[in-house]
């Protein structure tokens, strides 16, 4: 079967190409590399040792995805593409309206106007909003605090509004936690353009000492040790969740959360990065980041009963990976 993925050049797009390839579907990416590099696709065709169809293309121009659609007997889409900064959503909001609602009708339009009937999009734990954790599929959606989860938010109602009316036209939405971590090649993982928004990016780059120190954005929250609690999931086992997704798609909306159902302080997985690595990773604690919850975590059942997944790599797997796929800049560098 032919898979199109969009933003398969990104994080989380890239792992999963590798599932899918290895799971022995084609895969065709469209991405603008705009928070890529084509070089990515390279590495993933290294890793499978098979080739992939790009097309360097936005997905928010309907010409462009019909070409694709035209030119390829699409089985199936899974779309990643898209911007996923929460504090830039905050001050650049009409662009991710722009980028993440226009691709999400544009695709959807496309796919009832070529008869393809499965449709996987990478949501977001963050549409839960303030509810009460474990968070659980079948929670009503609580305003989220940035215009980045309430795009996540609307395309899922496009979906699940487009599913309704068209009886052939099955979705799977997958909230993620938070992704971490990289292949066990060290050759993809996650590459962020500046200094990094996210936890373990941050953490590695402390590590390697590109950044000085790590600031804990608070430590007196509700928690085991007051600083914020995350359901961190290795991307590989993310991108495995979406083949079973694929694999197992019922007809009309089909709703799961991706995570290990696990929750992990910042300090805990500080010092679980230093022991995995043998590493220091200094840091200092500072005020609360705006907009962050306490406590973010899943309840994992539906994902295990209907799709028969689970994640199955832990936190110093996750370390590890990351840790190593920082270093392939370090050996890249002595060359
Ligand atoms: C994790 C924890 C921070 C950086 C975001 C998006 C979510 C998803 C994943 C796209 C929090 C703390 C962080 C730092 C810190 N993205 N932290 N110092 O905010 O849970 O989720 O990324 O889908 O939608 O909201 O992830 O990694 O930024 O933060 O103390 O330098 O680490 O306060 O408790 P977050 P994060």
């Amino acid at each position: 079967m032919n898979i199109l993925v969009t933003g398969g050049a990104g994080y989380i797009g890239s792992h999963t190409c590798v599932a899918l390839l290895e799971a022995g579907y084609s895969v065709i990416v469209a991405d603008n590399f705009c928070n890529s590099q084509a070089e990515t696709l390279e590495q993933v065709q290294q890793i499978t040792n098979k080739d992939i169809t790009f097309y360097q293309i936005d997905v928010t121009e309907e010409d462009s995805v019909e070409s694709i659609f035209f030119n390829h007997d699409i089985d199936g889409v899974i779309h990643f593409s898209g911007l996923k900064a929460v504090g830039e959503s905050v001050e650049k909001p009409l662009d991710y309206y722009q980028n993440n609602i226009v691709s999400t009708l544009i695709l959807s339009k496309v796919c009832q106007k070529y008869g393809v009937r499965r449709f996987v999009f990478s949501s977001s734990a963050t549409v839960y909003g303030e509810n009460e954790v474990p968070f659980v599929e079948t929670m009503n959606l609580l305003p989220t605090t940035n215009p980045y989860g309430e795009t996540k938010a609307m395309s899922e109602r496009i979906l699940t509004d487009t599913a309704k009316a068209n009886s052939t036209f099955s979705v799977s939405l997958l909230r993620y936690f938070n992704p971490v971590g990289a292949h066990e090649s060290g050759l993809i993982g996650e590459s962020p353009n500046g200094v990094p928004n996210n936890l373990m990016p941050y953490v590695t780059q402390v590590a390697q000492g590109k950044l000085e120190k790590l600031r804990v954005f608070g430590n007196d929250y509700p928690t085991i040790d007051g600083t914020g609690v995350r359901d961190y999931i290795h991307v590989m086992d993310l991108a495995e969740g979406h083949v079973a997704a694929l694999e197992n798609l019922k007809e009309g909306v089909n709703i799961y959360n991706l995570g290990t159902g696990r929750g992990t302080s910042v300090l805990e997985l500080v010092h679980a990065f230093e022991e995995a690595n043998g590493v220091e990773v200094p840091y200092e604690i500072v005020d609360r980041r705006p907009g962050d919850i306490a406590s973010c975590y899943a309840d994992v059942s539906k994902a295990k009963e209907e799709l028969g997944w689970v994640a199955r790599r832990d936190i110093v797997d996750m370390c590890r990976d990351a840790w190593r796929f920082e270093r392939k800049y370090e050996v890249e560098s002595l060359f």
